[in-house]
């Protein structure tokens, strides 16, 4: 098999329908030679439908990534299918509906925990259920959408992305001895369930339609960038954010 990530074996999580980043990264990741493993939330008869839809069908792990069971058994479930792992990517994201759209300021504390208990905690849960199968060389790559400004709309998401950016330095620090790496991309918005869950999303649209080569519905170029940062071509690339938006965050309006 070759490709830019012949023999690699990834785990790949949040694919939920055919339009979720994951999708389009397992979807590259095979075309480049990977072989790909699932996990799917709540709706597995679902995911393992999308699933069918990969050149070659995956395999679908259960994980509600809250969940310290289905983190204590994912080592395990994993390695029914393959025999460690060189990449993960983590593609969650969820905040309940008053902390999106303007609820800042009103957003009990209680939704604002599991927003961050979903969208950032959650990235270094995953990374440390994984942690056995990986080895030197291996890699962490999440996504972001850039936290260094307030937007309008994101409100407890952005908070939430702040902390995932963090976390993602913190691990790079925490495993960086262990020779694996961590890194975000960070994306510009595009049309997924995710997405059209945060009411007024459109407002984002409109500012990135203008920008050159920016689709609201290509996901690949962000799926490629998550596949370069745990391909062999960044082997000393670590704690880093990678923008795959257009170049939206480096030039003025
Ligand atoms: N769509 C965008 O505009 C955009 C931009 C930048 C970053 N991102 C980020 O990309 C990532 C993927 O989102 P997407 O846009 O592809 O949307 P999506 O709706 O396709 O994927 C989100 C996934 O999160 C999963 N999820 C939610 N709660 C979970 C839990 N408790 N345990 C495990 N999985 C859970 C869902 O099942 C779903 O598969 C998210 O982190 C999102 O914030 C999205």
């Amino acid at each position: 098999m070759s490709g830019l990530l012949a023999g690699k074996r990834l785990l790949v999580t949040g694919v939920i329908t055919d339009q979720s980043i994951a999708f389009s990264v397992a979807k590259v990741a095979q075309e480049e030679g990977a072989q790909v493993v699932l996990t799917g939330f709540g709706r597995l008869s679902l995911v393992e439908r999308i699933a069918k839809r990969l050149p070659k069908e995956a395999p679908v792990i259960e994980l509600d990534v809250t969940n310290t069971e289905h983190l204590a058994a994912l080592e395990g479930k994993v390695r029914e299918h393959v025999d460690g792992l060189d990449g993960v990517v983590h593609a969650i994201g969820f905040a309940p509906q008053s902390c999106l759209g303007g609820g800042f300021l009103d957003a009990p504390w209680e939704d604002v925990a599991t927003a961050l208990h979903v969208s950032t905690y959650s990235y270094k849960s995953l990374a440390m259920a994984c942690l056995p199968m990986m080895g030197r060389g291996s890699g962490v790559v999440g996504l972001t959408f850039d936290a260094t400004l307030a937007w309008p709309v994101y409100d407890w998401m952005g908070v939430a992305k702040a902390g995932l950016e963090s976390a993602n330095r913190y691990l790079a620090l925490h495993l960086g001895d262990r020779g694996i790496r961590a890194n975000l991309v960070s994306a510009g918005p595009l049309r997924t369930m995710a997405a059209r869950s945060i009411p007024g999303f459109d407002q984002f649209e409109d500012a990135w339609t203008q920008r050159a080569g920016w689709s609201l519905t290509d996901q690949e170029p962000a799926a490629r960038a998550c596949l370069a940062l745990l391909s062999d071509w960044f082997p000393a690339t670590t704690g880093e954010i990678v923008h795959v938006d257009g170049g939206y965050h480096a030039v003025g309006a």
